[in-house]
């Protein structure tokens, strides 16, 4: 399978008369099907560069009828659109890399998506936000958040006196430069945590405290775990788990460069509730569980652009969201905190499924729930509900 494949499979989704939403399902299909490490990597990022064409296909029509982008004029067919796809620096792929100015309002919401080089399908599931709130989001997707980052003791120092420019935002650090930061002696020595603000905001949200017992169920690769680490200072006991067993060695590697001993690391599946823990049932439960579930990815599209072409909002999200949310809850003790969080904005995968969760757990009573991250900060967009299980009568 090579470039022609791609092109003409390219041509026969761009010639299709309804927008066809099988390229997902095709793109991630045929990607996965490659064996080859680095070959994959490669078809990868030349799909991504597809994600410009897609893009331009509903960008064309929308630019068609609001009478904007000149660029329009030198594509009349998929395969002008195509041939424009492998020309680097064209006007063409400026043009659609850029969002168009004045977009009608008054457009379906499906075309001020493809406007804004979102695919239509995810329409119905944002049609539910406020329009204003899309009005402010849609546009910022189109360009990348800064790097977001969080440090111990003098990390901030340190990478400044290294060449770094460091801006202290919102508690957080926000880093410039020409170099990875992972070339650092800050982040060398383990003094500096890189991840987006909206995470960190979402991680503080389980009020980790020292001396607590928390779990963090999805635990992934560890992002939130150091973060619930710092803020209860090593004190306390913090689990961390997660269904895949390489993101969990990735963890136990940051864990680690970290210095951190007081965190426990193990595979849940979310299938049945976890076997507590001795010490954590002699107190009756874990004081805070933080389910960050896997999810749809829509509010990270500005860091991952092909999520939003590799990916669709749909009911499976939501059954394994509340399969989780449901597996963990039995190991909150009483009058302990349970945090929902995603990293999508669709509210199928956020609010329903906290709605559905109370509605079968009357125990639990919703302290907040909301969108954290973009657009009131220059960062991804993250869901999160804090629930707090009643104390034991
Ligand atoms: C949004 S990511 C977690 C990100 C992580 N908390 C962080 O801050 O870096 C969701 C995680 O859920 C995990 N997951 C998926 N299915 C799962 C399941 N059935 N049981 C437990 N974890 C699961 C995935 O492996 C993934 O690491």
């Amino acid at each position: 399978m090579g470039r022609d494949d791609d092109l003409q499979a390219l041509r026969d989704w761009l010639a299709a008369d309804t927008p066809p939403p099988p390229l997902d399902r095709w793109l991630s299909a045929r990607v996965r099907a490659i064996g080859d490490v680095r070959r994959r990597a490669e078809v990868s990022a030349r799909w991504m560069t597809a994600l410009g064409a897609v893009c331009a296909r509903g960008t064309a029509v929308t630019a068609s009828r609001v009478g904007g982008a000149r660029f329009v004029d030198t594509i009349r067919t998929p395969d002008d659109l195509v041939a424009a796809w492998f020309h680097e620096g064209s006007p063409f792929l400026r043009a659609v890399r850029r969002p168009i100015a004045g977009v009608a309002s008054d457009l379906p919401l499906a075309e001020r998506l493809v406007a804004w080089g979102v695919p239509p399908w995810w329409a119905p599931s944002l049609a539910r936000r406020d329009p204003a709130f899309l009005a402010r989001w849609l546009p910022v997707q189109q360009t990348r958040p800064p790097l977001w980052a969080w440090g111990r003791q003098d990390a901030a120092d340190l990478l400044r006196r290294d060449g770094w420019t460091v801006r202290e935002v919102h508690g957080a650090l926000q880093i410039t430069g020409d170099r990875p930061v992972e070339s650092s002696r800050a982040w060398r020595e383990g003094l500096l945590e890189v991840q987006d603000l909206g995470s960190q905001q979402v991680a503080d949200l389980v009020a980790a405290a020292p001396g607590e017992a928390v779990w963090d169920a999805c635990a992934g690769t560890g992002g939130k775990t150091v973060r619930l680490a710092a803020t209860m200072a090593g004190k306390g006991v913090l689990h961390a788990t997660d269904v895949s067993t390489a993101r969990l060695d990735r963890l136990r590697q940051r864990v680690r460069r970290a210095g951190l001993q007081h965190v426990r690391v193990g595979v849940w599946d979310g299938e049945a509730p976890i076997a507590l823990p001795r010490e954590v049932a002699r107190r009756g439960g874990f004081d805070a569980v933080l389910v960050d579930a896997p999810c749809s990815g829509s509010g990270t599209w500005r860091r991952n652009p092909d999520a939003r072409v590799r990916q669709a909002p749909g009911p499976q999200w939501a059954a394994l969201q509340h399969t989780l949310l449901a597996q963990a809850a039995p190991a909150v003790r009483p009058g302990g905190r349970l945090v929902y969080a995603t990293c999508s904005v669709c509210p199928e995968e956020d609010e329903d499924v906290v709605a559905a969760f109370l509605a079968a757990h009357p125990a639990y009573t919703l302290v907040h729930q909301g969108l954290h991250g973009a657009p009131e900060v220059d960062a991804d967009t993250l869901f999160a509900a804090v629930c707090v299980r009643a104390a034991a009568s």
